[in-house]
């Protein structure tokens, strides 16, 4: 049986590879991403043949579905960035604005959000987490309940957001990807979201109704606050491409993990305070903790089973790193990212 799965996962990974070559628009891309990655998918199909081997066989198999999985969403990513760079070869982009000085259009650049959110995969891949495609349409269960955030909870007040009907809105923060993924995943696991995120509020230079968060999760016998603390810092100086930025942590109030922790990072940008850190040195980062057992319950695992959690806003970094100074410039003609 084990040999017969490790042959079946080989197969599989080179029947994607041979599809994976033929596709050369973002039709065939999100086609072919329907096929392995879907509910129905292949992925989906082979994580349920994998459930009901014997359990002796499931650690070592276990590894190689996680390696094949990471490989087909790494792949994904990578494939979407060179087709969007492709197209921006395309002759005819060069009449799209007859504004533009042709002589200088290479000097156009990605996104901001585009580069950050490689970033994020790069580092997070780069310490073998899964990186999770996510969904922007969520329900009220996922978003809040799961995450110990039953109704008439007030921290329901601080994330109000636009609702579809009774049950589904648009999610206010990425930790809404924790309990479906964990209940997907067999421990341990560690993956990574990245996506925006809704809030109903109005906008100023610093708030809109639409940003980008982070969320990382990690289960694992070995997961603790040290190398929760770890991780956070490695992945802030990675970002800023610094050595040795300091973090701190301080008691902070999250229903989804106990103890739960407000994270600041030292000003990339001075030694004794300036505009950016509000003359602080510091600035606010986000949130992380411990698991908290009633989420782990909800996720079908027990107390024994170790994970923090870790979630931040994406466009803060990005607006820090490329010091732009209000939000609304950063979102025109944005689409959504899930
Ligand atoms: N989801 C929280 C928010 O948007 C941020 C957060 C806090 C995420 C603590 C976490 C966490 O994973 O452990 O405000």
């Amino acid at each position: 049986m084990q040999k017969n799965f490790f042959n079946f996962l080989l197969i599989l990974k080179n029947k994607f590879l041979s599809e994976a070559h033929e596709v050369v628009t973002f039709n065939q891309l999100s086609e072919l991403r329907q096929k392995y990655c879907s509910k129905e998918g292949i992925l989906f199909q082979a994580t349920e043949d994998f459930k009901a081997l014997p359990s002796v066989e499931k650690k070592t198999i276990g590894n190689e579905l996680i390696n094949l999985k990471k490989f087909i969403s790494e792949f994904f990513l990578k494939k979407e960035e060179e087709i969007f760079l492709k197209k921006l070869d395309f002759p005819e982009a060069i009449h799209f604005d007859p504004s533009l000085d042709r002589d200088n259009l290479l000097e156009g650049s990605l996104h901001p959000y585009t580069t950050g959110m490689s970033m994020v995969s790069d580092f997070f891949t780069s310490i073998g987490f899964e990186i999770l495609k996510s969904e922007i349409v969520t329900t009220e269960y996922e978003n809040f309940t799961s995450l110990n955030i039953p109704e008439g909870h007030p921290a329901r007040e601080e994330h109000d957001t636009f609702w579809i009907d009774e049950k589904q809105l648009l999610r206010t923060h990425t930790s809404n990807v924790q309990v479906k993924a964990a209940r997907e995943r067999v421990y341990p696991f560690a993956f990574v979201s990245v996506g925006t995120v809704y809030r109903n509020e109005a906008s100023d230079a610093s708030h809109d109704f639409m940003f980008l968060q982070v969320e990382a999760m990690y289960f694992a016998d070995d997961a603790s606050l040290a190398s929760l603390l770890y991780i956070i810092k490695n992945f802030l100086n990675f970002y800023f491409d610094r050595k040795n930025l300091e973090i701190r942590a301080r008691p902070g109030s999250f229903p989804f993990v106990e103890p739960g922790l407000e994270i600041d990072f030292q000003c990339p940008f001075c030694r004794s305070g300036c505009s950016v850190c509000k003359q602080s040195t510091w600035i606010e980062v986000g949130g992380a903790g411990m698991v908290h057992r009633f989420v782990k319950e909800e996720m079908g695992l027990t107390k024994g089973h170790k994970g923090w959690a870790f979630g931040f806003g994406l466009t803060r970094l990005v607006m820090l790193k490329h010091r732009i100074n209000d939000i609304r410039k950063l979102h025109q003609s944005l689409v959504t990212i899930g």
